[in-house]
């Protein structure tokens, strides 16, 4: 008889949020590898999901089993698995294809890209997530991470989204010359980002890492906790409490590329109003739906157009972003170990979920452990 195990999960039909007890999932094919799960991250989505704006079950099922940051142990490998072994620790990754043939990003292996919008999502849509204590995968969704990384690794999957971002801005401006090198102000690309949460975090440091100058623009005061730690990894914080988006290239001396994190969709089209000539606006920000606002429309047509501006909005991310992210989370480690570690405010048990995911806990990136 099967093991059962404890999962959180939404029962959007009964608008309930519990743990529930489920089998353990067992291998169903020979590339099938069986995780131990360590730690996931609560997000924005899962909290989406929990206030039932977001999400589907599987089909069939009437509860989702919520979470997509994930970060596991194996711990048994069916008979055709070459990629991972048993020990290894890995990051599963969020997005399945969907099955129709016409998808050509989905048949290619680009299901973040799919353009059916019938894939299927991990934790998010229909299909179950990893906040439970074991799951069961085809080895090819699975990233692994070095050991060195186990105290971080569980932030590989938000930092894709500023992965699969900076993989893109580098395609988009191989349009013209915009390395650093050919730039004559004598300093590089300035970017800023909107938002001061793990995404908002995690984008900054990359953007540091690839060599912007970089700039936090987010609620909070200067000169308080969130500005210590964004000037511990080398960018500056700027209050958006005293400086107002149309102050804000003066403090930058231009604003090259936005990398928006917050889903406040006025804030950033303000700030893009701001964008310098053949600058880059990223969306990673899923906003609320708030109704109709007020926007200089004519101004950011005629930027766009006259400045040779783009914008951009990304969700989701392929391998290729998830390897990225695992080789910057090393970077950050070794160059920044205090402030990538800070970014993880508090590791609580499976019992805490009702606050974490329902509540205002407070902090940046909260995770839910479940085994050491
Ligand atoms: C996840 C993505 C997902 C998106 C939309 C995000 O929170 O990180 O993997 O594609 O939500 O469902």
């Amino acid at each position: 008889m099967a093991r059962s195990m404890r999962a959180i999960a939404v029962l959007p039909a009964q608008h309930e949020v519990k743990v529930l007890t489920a089998p353990e999932p067992r291998l169903q094919s020979p590339t099938d590898v069986r995780v131990r799960i360590l730690e996931v991250g609560v997000c924005g989505t899962d909290k989406e999901i929990c206030a039932f704006e977001y999400g589907t079950p599987p089909s069939g099922s009437e509860h989702l089993v919520i979470g997509h940051e994930s970060l596991g142990e194996v711990v048994e490998a069916g008979p055709a698995v070459t990629k991972v072994r048993p020990g290894d620790l890995v990051v599963v990754m969020v997005r399945r294809p969907c099955d129709r043939p016409e998808c050509v990003p989905c048949r290619a292996g680009r299901a973040d890209f799919c353009s059916t919008g019938e894939f299927v999502e991990r934790g998010i849509n229909g299909a179950h997530g990893f906040m439970t204590e074991y799951v069961v995968d085809d080895e090819r969704w699975l990233v692994p991470v070095p050991r060195s990384l186990r105290d971080v690794a569980v932030l590989v999957e938000p930092l894709t989204i500023a992965e699969k971002a900076l993989l893109q801005v580098a395609q988009i401006q191989a349009r013209l010359p915009w390395s650093c090198e050919t730039r004559t102000r004598g300093w590089c690309h300035a970017a800023v980002v909107l938002g001061a949460g793990p995404v908002g975090l995690l984008g900054a440091m990359a953007l540091v890492r690839a060599g912007f100058r970089t700039f936090v623009y987010s609620r909070e005061a200067e000169g308080g906790a969130k500005d210590s730690l964004v000037r511990s990894f080398g960018a500056t914080y700027v209050s958006s409490a005293t400086t107002p988006p149309e102050g804000l290239p003066e403090r930058t001396g231009g604003v090259d590329l936005v990398y928006e994190a917050v889903g406040l969709s006025r804030l950033a089209f303000e700030v893009m109003a701001h964008v310098e000539r053949n600058g880059i606006f990223v969306f990673t920000g899923v906003a609320a739906l708030k109704g109709p606002q007020p926007l200089d429309t004519d101004t950011l047509m005629r930027n766009l157009v006259l400045k040779n501006q783009v914008a951009l909005g990304t969700v989701n991310a392929g391998r290729d972003a998830f390897e990225a992210a695992v080789a910057d989370l090393g970077v950050f480690l070794e160059r920044w170990p205090d402030a990538i570690r800070e970014v993880i405010t508090g590791r609580f048990p499976i019992e805490a979920h009702r606050d974490l995911l329902l509540g205002k806990p407070g902090g940046i990136k909260n995770l839910i452990a479940l085994a050491n």
